[in-house]
């Protein structure tokens, strides 16, 4: 730290150096991220309860008030009547206090040393939550589809099972389990049932809305206890927005810590001090978009996403590995290494990412793409894999 405080300007010009070497979203050459600009009425909303504490909520009865509301209407779109949740800091947060509460629950009932039954698709974040928790992972197997095989489900439950993971838009392929019938082997077993629809609770319901038969990865399937859903993936909101949602309230109250010197006597979060603005910019955005406004912007996307599909997988040197559910394609090349196409995708000027199961290009087409940035990725993807 300087002695003496720096003029505004100077910080500013200083800031501006910074900010021109980050990437933008409005430069459509970010295809690997599953996080998007944040919308223009939700950058006001967060603006506007900046100051905002939710870790001492007493003090801010109105977004207060707001949080309550925003986990209702999350909970309702995920089919569950009276929720109750957080608006986190993201999925990993959201994952986090899922499982403590499901290890909360297991001790109650059990000694031995809890197993958590998850796909090796699983986010990264359960490897953290594995550590952090001291929990035994049991790795259920694949499908051919990349999918939780379910015929292998009910053996790996154990007395010692603590939860089964299962995934509603899987961070590398975009790929939704099979929810129903893996609800359905946690309910009669009795085993706590987390989904982690970080991504997908803010798709899948808006592609329900005119498909027949429905999607089944929310509260509707009895056996899930719990989800996880992101506003600052494709609910549009600026990062940090990750959002929890238990079925039931004494869930989210194993989680319960006193309080003392605060404004409310106790907290159900993670984290102690975290902003509302978070809650206030998710709020706005489900006020102003609503179910029909979500579907439009679901629609598009996954509109250019069958778009780059159909290019792709009648492209020379070019194999799509799956039939896209959600926004997201891999591929591999025949005449490329995975690594060494990134690469040369990147002297380009795309930021794509690689998925590790399987080893792929991954493309994450989130909102901020157009059809001509993906006319654009194709043409020099042609010149690459040709010269
Ligand atoms: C399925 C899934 N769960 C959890 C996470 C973690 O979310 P965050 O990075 O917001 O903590 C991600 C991130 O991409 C994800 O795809």
């Amino acid at each position: 730290m300087h002695d003496k405080g720096r003029s505004k300007e100077d910080i500013f010009n200083d800031l501006n150096k910074f900010h021109s070497m980050d990437m933008c979203y409005d430069s459509g050459k970010i295809l690997g991220s599953m996080c998007t600009k944040p919308d223009p009425i939700a950058v006001e909303a967060y603006e506007m309860f900046l100051e905002t504490n939710l870790g001492d909520s007493g003090l801010f009865k109105g977004t207060s008030m707001m949080e309550v509301d925003v986990i209702n209407s999350l909970g309702n779109l995920l089919h569950l009547d009276n929720p109750y949740g957080h608006i986190v800091t993201g999925g990993t947060e959201a994952n986090i206090m899922a499982m403590t509460v499901a290890k909360y629950l297991f001790e109650e009932e059990h000694t031995g040393v809890p197993e958590l039954i998850l796909p090796k698709s699983a986010h990264f974040s359960f490897k953290k939550v594995l550590s952090m928790l001291s929990i035994k992972p049991v790795f259920v197997p694949l499908n051919e589809e990349y999918k939780i095989d379910v015929s292998k489900l009910d053996d790996l439950i154990t007395e010692n099972t603590m939860a089964i993971v299962a995934i509603a838009g899987t961070t590398e392929l975009g790929l939704i389990d099979d929810i129903k019938n893996i609800s359905k082997i946690a309910y009669s077993n009795q085993v706590y049932l987390h989904v982690d629809a970080a991504l997908g609770g803010f798709m899948i319901p808006f592609i329900n809305m005119d498909r027949e038969p429905k999607i089944n990865f929310d509260f509707k399937c009895k056996g899930v206890s719990s989800m996880t859903i992101d506003p600052h993936k494709m609910g549009l909101a600026p990062v940090p927005a990750g959002g929890i949602i238990f079925r039931k309230k004494e869930y989210l109250e194993k989680l319960a810590v006193k309080t003392p010197y605060l404004t409310r006597d106790h907290q159900t979060t993670l984290v102690g001090t975290r902003t509302g603005a978070s809650t206030a910019a998710t709020w706005a955005l489900i006020n102003y978009y609503g179910k029909e406004g979500y579907k439009k912007i679901v629609d598009s996307v996954l509109d250019l996403t069958k778009y780059t599909y159909t290019i792709l997988k009648d492209m020379k040197h070019v194999h799509v590995v799956h039939k896209p559910e959600l926004n997201l394609l891999s591929f591999i090349s025949d005449n490329m290494e995975v690594d060494v196409l990134q690469e040369r995708l990147l002297e380009y000027g795309w930021r794509v990412s690689v998925s590790e199961y399987p080893h792929a290009i991954r493309l994450v087409l989130m909102p901020h793409i157009k059809k001509e940035h993906i006319n654009q990725f194709i043409i020099d993807l042609k010149n690459i894999l040709n010269e």
